[in-house]
């Protein structure tokens, strides 16, 4: 969408504190010097069958964006497709209750929405937060001497592909529902705490992508050590059997001239890398020192994948590298 967006002038309102042109997460307007709107919306094709499933992990990847922008939810609306004349109605409200049920759990207000007959479901949310001017997260602030954490273990784009295509058995996708649908807010609570030099979700562009943004972002160059990074279960297992997704062609050309692998890793294993997530964790760039302790703490919170996955080096050019 970002070649899209070009074409558009950008806004010269000195309140618009974050907007598009440096491919952040969600719009940042300044409504006072204590209190700034945090804006993003959001929508997906149903990554599983199950309707109420799918609600919630599309509210919760919608919620996200706030999340990575440091922010606190207030209002969502939902924006609906739905093929009325075919699907039952009771479908589209176990869609809307799974959105519905995140909403509250993220402690804001659902407030209405849109909804509008398509061939084929799509569903999320467009959601209002606040979010204090000075304390906004952004892809831009890493730090030499940081260290990324990743609060989500990476595959879902793969696994729900697989599960479509009959390679992986629905009971076995099943297990990883909750912690995919489980919101980034506990993970940003407890963030807070300590010194995020930079932040943002990973979803479609996969872990490579976004840690790029926040390279590209920050002007650093940014390892990431393989092993270190959390998978589901089958994940791997499912780009060994060569099942993989529509965008992991794209997500790897978006790398083009900015990555570099130096780990021992096939292909295949490569792909995990590029594999778009629905509803991903929340990457934090944070002190070395403070690196330990955070991660601790996550865990204690319930946050059990959160690990540290890369380091934040200096370099002129902004780049990738995998070891
Ligand atoms: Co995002
Ligand atoms: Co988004
Ligand atoms: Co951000």
């Amino acid at each position: 969408m970002s070649d899209a967006l070009k074409v558009l002038t950008s806004s010269t309102d000195p309140n618009l504190l974050v907007s598009f042109d440096t491919a952040d997460d969600a719009a940042v307007y300044r409504l006072t010097p204590e209190i700034a709107l945090v804006s993003t919306v959001d929508f997906i094709t149903p990554p599983v069958d199950d309707p109420y499933w799918f609600g919630q992990i599309a509210a919760a990847n919608s919620l996200s964006d706030v999340y990575a922008m440091g922010g606190k939810p207030l209002t969502a609306l939902n924006l609906i497709m739905f093929p009325s004349k075919i699907l039952d109605k009771i479908i589209l409200k176990e869609i809307l209750r799974g959105g519905h049920d995140k909403v509250i759990e993220a402690g804001a207000s659902m407030c209405g929405g849109h909804s509008v007959d398509d061939n084929e479901p799509k569903y999320g949310l467009a959601v209002t937060g606040v979010v204090h001017p000075e304390k906004i997260l952004t892809n831009s602030g890493a730090q030499e001497g940081d260290v990324l954490i990743l609060t989500k273990p990476l595959g879902t784009g793969v696994l729900f592909n697989a599960n479509k295509s009959k390679k992986l058995p629905y009971r076995e996708l099943e297990l990883i529902l909750p912690q995919v649908a489980s919101l980034n807010k506990n993970a940003l609570a407890v963030a807070l705490g300590y010194d995020i030099h930079a932040c943002t979700d990973v979803t479609g562009f996969g872990l490579a992508g976004h840690t790029l943004e926040i390279a590209k972002g920050s002007r650093k160059q940014i390892n990431l050590f393989y092993k270190e990074i959390p998978f589901y279960p089958n994940a791997r297992a499912m780009y060994q059997k060569g099942e993989t997704t529509g965008s992991n062609k794209a997500n790897r050309k978006i790398l083009d001239g900015y990555m570099e692998i130096e780990a021992k890793i096939s292909r295949r294993e490569e792909e995990l890398l590029f594999d778009p997530q629905t509803s991903g964790g929340l990457i934090f760039s944070v002190p070395g020192s403070q690196a330990g302790e955070l991660i601790m703490k996550l865990k204690q919170a319930g946050i059990e994948a959160a690990a540290q996955v890369g380091e934040v080096v200096s370099n002129a050019k902004p780049c990738i590298r995998i070891i």
